[in-house]
């Protein structure tokens, strides 16, 4: 959270730079899932990932990606309950221009007049503040200010009830 912190207020006073490497999907996936596997586990959720096997290997820097999976893994399992299911998948994009990473969670969903607001600094479901303390709002905020600083783009679609799914679609650099 601090380091989140801290990055956001690096990229928003344009410090923060990215450090390219060659990047695989599936050890991104790999890293990603094994930091939140036990959270995910302890409360009865099934966490599954897939990468599409024609998926290239891409430039990107891995922890910061690495970072913004854990991010939305995080809400995933924040905003699930007990029972439920949390899927990765990442595949290349039709156009083989970009490859688009997709978290879908089978939780509470999001309200749509909420949706525009939850990548703003410190925002949040006004509804669901109360009892959630020990968040601050800023880890969508750094997950969209990474994706876009490889040039990429984040969003969401969700139902309330029903699940929420964030994705998000990084251009291939050669
Ligand atoms: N998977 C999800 N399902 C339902 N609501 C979500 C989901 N992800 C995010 N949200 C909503 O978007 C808000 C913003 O998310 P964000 O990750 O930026 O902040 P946070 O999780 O509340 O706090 P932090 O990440 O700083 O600990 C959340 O408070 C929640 O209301
Ligand atoms: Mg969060």
């Amino acid at each position: 959270m601090i380091n989140d912190l801290l990055d956001v207020s690096k990229m928003e006073s344009g410090t923060l730079s990215l450090e390219y490497n060659q990047v695989s999907a599936t050890k991104l996936l790999d890293s990603a899932q094994r930091q939140v596997q036990a959270l995910a586990t302890a409360q009865g959720l099934t966490l599954t990932s897939e990468v599409a096997p024609e998926t290239p290997l891409f430039q990107a820097d891995e922890d910061k990606l690495v970072r913004t999976l854990v991010n939305l893994l995080s809400n995933a399992i924040k905003f699930t309950p007990e029972g439920g299911g949390i899927d990765i998948s990442v595949r290349p994009a039709k156009d083989q221009q970009a490859i688009v990473f997709c978290v879908r969670d089978t939780g509470e969903g999001i309200p749509q007049d909420q949706l525009g607001h939850i990548f703003d600094k410190f925002g949040q479901v006004e509804s669901r503040k109360s009892g959630r303390k020990m968040s601050t709002g800023l880890g969508l905020t750094f997950c969209k200010m990474v994706v876009e600083a490889h040039g990429g783009c984040i969003w969401v679609e969700s139902e309330v009830g029903r699940g929420s799914t964030f994705l998000f679609r990084l251009p291939v650099r050669s």
